[in-house]
């Protein structure tokens, strides 16, 4: 089935609906022009997140603390070997990995469970949390290695939060991403606490290296790849990291680190634009940060990461339906449920491959108790379209102020989340902003690859925390810790 060609599918369309339509048009397209000014405010954003003044490391009271140095130094070389357990804390799943890492380069041997998280912990308390996890990893240990003696087991602990760094096993979350709202936890270390979670109940495992999602796809997929230089991801929030030299860190500089020493840098750029001087920010997002839990922080990932694709529809198809212009006489009461709609919902809308949006029909009366006219289905697929290409092409410009910043004329980027994974046309819409960005030069055969490649990444939060844990563990081993 192949999605159809929606040229002239507007020609039956009222002219009010139509008027509608253009209008979310205009506001919802990012023209090169916007993408250059973008990226030219965040290439400064990069600099300034790394420069003494501004954010300093330690100083939580910056609530922005972007350019987060992550004591993940360099890259692995392929002869990281060892055992090791990885816990990723996503927003949906908890997942908890044992890896072999091979003697050389090869296939890991890979073994993991997944948990459910539930809801309600995302605003529980702490020791709920805490609590939780250890019961989890306690869960994992019994079931695979059940009656032995075990040593500690050394872990890699991926916590997709901002965390300020003065050690590779500790962090001090500086504020809660991706509608996290648990309170006592922001400004504190979240080591101890896990720890002793973990100590209650008697867990053999010692926390190694606590990792950000990026920076663990950045090394995972480094590990396969030579020309792998940012790590990214594009789910639930979005953010990267790269490879900086501790010479390029002036806040770094009281350290008197070598400066040739490579350390990957989590930029945080979720917060990008947090004070609104470029990014096209529409109503429907001016009133997703006001309803969030954090309004004024995660400017950039609220425009663009999964969490939030559903929100900004369900907020423009009632605000259609409250200027009357759809759904009329029909009632809207399950689209006024915050957060109820799934990215996964508009990606399926965009993947509706019949001329009569039947697809699209069956989805709104099923998920919405909505019947639409033919009209309406046009508008929900353009918004869908809408929402989907703006996110793509916001996101990319992340990528374009690294290269821009480090002089990148190639590279490989990694991507993982369930947005660049999922999404319908993602990636060829990142690509094609990119190529707006970068001023590429034509490609001399259609099957050249584009010089900066936005490409799936290896398993960060798995494979990519284990390698950071026997990075770290080498390290401490050579006394460089
Ligand atoms: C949010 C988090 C960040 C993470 C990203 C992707 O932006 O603050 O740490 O990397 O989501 O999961």
């Amino acid at each position: 089935r192949r999605p159809p060609s929606r040229k002239g599918s507007m020609a039956d369309v009222p002219k009010d609906l139509l008027a509608q339509i253009k209008h979310l048009e205009e506001i919802f397209t990012v023209p090169k022009e916007t993408l250059d000014k973008i990226v030219t405010k965040f290439v400064k954003e990069l600099e300034k997140g790394l420069a003494k003044e501004g954010s300093t490391i330690g100083d939580i009271t910056d609530i922005r603390q972007p350019m987060n140095p992550t004591w993940c130094m360099g890259f692995p070389t392929g002869h990281e070997t060892g055992t090791f357990l990885a816990l990723d804390m996503g927003g949906t799943n908890l997942r908890v990995c044992e890896i072999h890492l091979p003697e050389e380069k090869g296939e890991f041997d890979i073994i993991q469970s997944k948990y459910r998280m539930p809801e309600e912990l995302k605003t529980g308390t702490a020791d709920e949390l805490w609590g939780y996890i250890a019961d989890c990893l306690q869960q994992f240990i019994e079931y695979h290695h059940e009656g032995e003696k075990l040593d500690k087991l050394p872990l890699g602990f991926t916590f997709s939060y901002p965390a300020t760094q003065h050690y590779i096993d500790h962090g001090i979350l500086q504020r809660w991403t991706k509608g996290f709202d648990i309170d006592g936890v922001e400004g504190e270390d979240v080591v101890p606490p896990f720890e002793k979670a973990l100590a209650e109940r008697g867990v053999p495992i010692k926390l190694t290296a606590l990792i950000n999602d990026t920076t663990g796809t950045l090394i995972a997929s480094a590990y396969t790849d030579t020309e792998m230089k940012i790590g990214c991801i594009f789910g639930t929030g979005c953010n990267a990291a790269y490879m900086e030299n501790c010479g390029s860190i002036p806040k770094l500089a009281h350290m008197n680190l070598d400066p040739e020493l490579p350390i990957a840098i989590n930029c945080e750029y979720g917060a990008f634009d947090n004070e609104h001087e470029v990014l096209p920010l529409t109503k429907y997002d001016h009133q997703i940060d006001e309803e969030s839990p954090r309004p004024g922080q995660q400017a950039f990932e609220k425009m663009i990461a999964g969490l939030y694709l559903g929100e900004i529809f369900r907020l423009v198809l009632l605000d259609m339906h409250d200027g009357k212009h759809m759904f009329e006489g029909q009632s809207v009461d399950k689209l006024k449920k915050p957060y109820n709609i799934d990215a996964s919902i508009l990606a399926a809308i965009e993947e509706d491959p019949f001329e009569n949006l039947s697809e699209t029909a069956e989805l709104m009366r099923v998920q919405f108790d909505l019947q639409c006219n033919k009209p309406e289905l046009e508008l929900v697929r353009r918004l869908a379209e809408l929402i989907g290409t703006r996110a793509a092409r916001l996101s990319a410009c992340g990528v374009a102020a690294i290269c821009k910043k480090k002089g990148y004329k190639t590279a490989h980027v990694g991507a993982d989340g369930s947005v660049f994974n999922k999404y319908p046309h993602f990636k060829a819409r990142g690509a094609q902003a990119l190529r707006e960005m970068l001023d590429w030069p034509e490609k001399k055969n259609k099957r050249d690859a584009d010089p900066v490649e936005i490409m799936t990444a290896e398993d960060g939060s798995g494979v990519g925390a284990a390698l950071i844990a026997a990075l770290t563990l080498k390290r401490v081993k050579e006394g460089q810790l």
